[in-house]
């Protein structure tokens, strides 16, 4: 990583797309919103839950990303600091959230990751999760009984816990509290701001999975009692796969027992010209805590253009007309034939929309005569699962309407 003066990116590969603000400029807010993704091969996704589409802008900025690597003298020192650097501005702003609490990360499970092996735990601390909750928010608590920590699971409808049932389960020896917002399988949202409150009043650390609905509604932290956000960037938040990042309290973060010590990061604000400081840094914050090649040019550079994409699109009217998609498939449902798992309304109501074929068993047939005829949708513990999200149009529901009730 010699530092060498390069010429300017953009320029030197004639591309409109620009590693600088002017990235997004040309993205026309009035426009409808599924011009900017695509092209799709005339099928459907309805399947963001599992993974979102990136939008053009994204598979810009990532072709960039790639160019810099095919021609290295393209790639910067500085883009080693300013890549992540702008992507930790772009989530800071998405959540409220000052950019230097921001944790980048690969995935949901990096941040729970942390925190199971940043605290410092006794024996018979209890933690609990929610039965029917997705297995990334249980699996990095389970290991900890290694340690003499209790895993608590809480029975709850619809993989979804209530503020007065949580309220009558937490014990004197209850540390932390973890469930997703949205629960993948039922498609049921927690009130996340009433749980936060419980959590709050008895002490309990309150770890809050947002993959499920962080990009098609609006979290604002300023607003939440919650200890910890763990999220990924490749659903809702349409960045490529491999792609997350936390945020912690800086009570909380402060309160962890380091985990590594990255070269990189203990290089912020310095020159790669000179490394050779082995001083072992503590003002790095949440840096301190990314993951390791934090500038991941291939997936943090398309990451951070479509969180651009989304910010300028608004949070509140992506949710909103995401919200629209899902009200429009509801009043269409043939409820003789799909029984609906998820809510029928706000605010338990998710992008998730969860059904299950009255007739037993029938949830992969459809998933197949879906797929033939171009929608691509999700089976999960036997039931379908559609989620649409602003790179569908209204026309992508009629569309699928008319395969369901054919
Ligand atoms: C609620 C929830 N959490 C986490 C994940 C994924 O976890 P990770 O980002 O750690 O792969 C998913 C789906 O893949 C999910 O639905």
């Amino acid at each position: 990583m010699d530092s060498c003066p390069p010429p300017d990116p953009s320029q030197a590969l004639g591309m409109t797309v620009m590693l600088d603000r002017e990235t997004i400029a040309y993205v026309d807010p009035n426009s409808a919103y599924f011009e900017d993704f695509g092209p799709f091969d005339g099928r459907v996704w309805l399947n963001t839950a599992h993974q979102g589409p990136l939008p053009k802008v994204a598979r810009e900025a990532g072709r960039v990303a790639l160019e810099q690597k095919v021609r290295p003298h393209l790639l910067r020192d500085e883009d080693f600091f300013e890549v992540p650097g702008r992507l930790r501005a772009a989530l800071g702003k998405l959540v409220g959230a000052s950019p230097d609490d921001i944790i980048l990360a690969n995935s949901t499970t990096y941040g729970l990751d942390l925190l199971a092996n940043g605290m410092q735990w006794q024996r018979g601390d209890e933690v609990l999760v929610v039965d029917g909750d997705f297995p990334a928010d249980v699996f990095p608590w389970l290991i900890l009984r290694n340690q003499g920590v209790v895993v608590r699971f809480i029975e709850a409808q619809a993989g979804r816990v209530d503020p007065q049932q949580l309220s009558s389960e937490i014990s004197p020896r209850t540390r932390l509290f973890c469930t997703s917002w949205v629960n993948s399988f039922s498609g049921w949202t927690i009130d996340a701001a009433s749980i936060g409150q419980i959590c709050r009043k008895n002490n309990v650390i309150f770890v809050l999975n947002a993959a499920q609905g962080l990009g098609a509604r609006v979290l604002d932290l300023q607003a939440l009692a919650v200890d910890a956000v763990t999220c990924c960037g490749f659903k809702w938040l349409c960045g490529p796969y491999a792609t997350g990042f936390s945020w912690l309290s800086p009570t909380l973060r402060e309160s962890l027992t380091p985990q590594h010590a990255y070269w990189l990061a203990m290089q912020a604000g310095k020159p790669l010209s000179k490394m050779r400081d082995y001083s072992l840094r503590t003002d790095l914050g949440a840096r301190a805590w990314d993951v390791f090649c934090t500038a991941n040019f291939f997936n943090f550079m398309p990451w951070t253009a479509a969180i651009e994409y989304l910010l300028l699109a608004k949070p509140q009217s992506v949710a909103r007309y995401d919200q629209q998609l899902v009200t429009q498939f509801l009043q269409n449902l043939d409820e003789d034939r799909f029984e609906l798992i998820s809510p029928r309304a706000e605010p338990e109501r998710s992008t998730l929309i969860v059904m299950r074929p009255r007739k037993p068993q029938e949830a992969g047939i459809w998933q197949e005569r879906l797929s033939i005829a171009g929608f691509d949708v999700a089976v999960r513990e036997g039931n379908l699962r559609i989620s649409a999200h602003l790179h569908n149009s209204r026309e992508d529901i009629v569309g699928l309407m008319r395969v369901l009730s054919s």
